[in-house]
């Protein structure tokens, strides 16, 4: 690792184009380390042909070879892939249970449900299915929450405030259906489901049923 950074000192300096002048000072500054170790790490690096190196005045001139360029490089890439990697689907399992019967209510709201309509493309069965998610899928969520999703818009009606939610596309078996977030939600180990249809009675599920949803992100 650190004669990982080594390389990446020399090359920042430019010397992946041409030599660079460093004295032993600058070496063991840049990478937090005694100059008899940075000493001994530059020999390594030369005997294994990724650095080429010239004796000066006061310091020495360093340099990349084509194969210091090239591992420097192939590590790019893995990084790249590393970060650049993003699950299109991810997957939740829970159990089934039952809510307040607020759902329906949140659905019912015109404001919501043409939002609903547009951002998914169908219209949701008045009502939420809740599912309590196990172990390992609760840290699959709070992955969840960093992601944008489908925004819809909260809004104020004479009587209260109603706010931001924001959804995903999901699957639960063969049923298309969205899982939906509110901005502020305080049950993270239950998440929402809706659907075009009832979910119970397509799927004949009843409270305690293990389920496996497919969240599109
Ligand atoms: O009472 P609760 O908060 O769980 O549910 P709700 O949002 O008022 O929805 C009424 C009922 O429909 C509940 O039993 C939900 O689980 C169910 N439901 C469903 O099966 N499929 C949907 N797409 C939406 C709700």
């Amino acid at each position: 690792m650190r004669t990982l950074r080594l390389l990446l000192e020399i090359a920042k300096a430019g010397g992946h184009m041409a030599p660079v002048k460093f004295t032993a000072q600058q070496l063991a500054r840049l990478t937090g380390s005694p100059q008899s170790t940075v000493a001994r790490w530059l020999a390594v690096l030369e005997r294994e042909g990724l650095v080429k190196r010239k004796p000066g005045q006061r310091g020495q001139q360093l340099r990349l070879t084509s194969k210091g360029l090239a591992a420097l490089r192939s590590i790019h890439t893995e990084l790249e892939a590393v970060f650049n990697k993003r699950p299109r689907t991810i997957e939740f399992v829970g159990e089934v249970v039952s809510g307040l019967g607020e759902g329906g209510y949140y659905l019912r709201q015109p404001m919501y449900l043409d939002q609903f309509k547009r951002q998914l493309g169908f219209t949701p069965y008045p009502g939420t299915l809740n599912v309590r998610l196990n172990g390992s899928s609760l840290e699959v969520r709070e992955f969840l929450e960093q992601l944008p999703g489908k925004v819809i818009k909260g809004f104020t009606t004479p009587e209260r405030t109603f706010g931001d939610v924001r959804c995903f596309p999901a699957r639960i078996g063969k049923i298309e259906a969205a899982l939906v977030l509110p901005a502020r939600s305080s049950h993270k180990e239950v998440v929402e489901l809706i659907a075009r249809e009832k979910l119970r009675d397509v799927l004949h599920l009843k409270d305690g049923d293990r389920v496996k949803l497919e969240v599109m992100v």
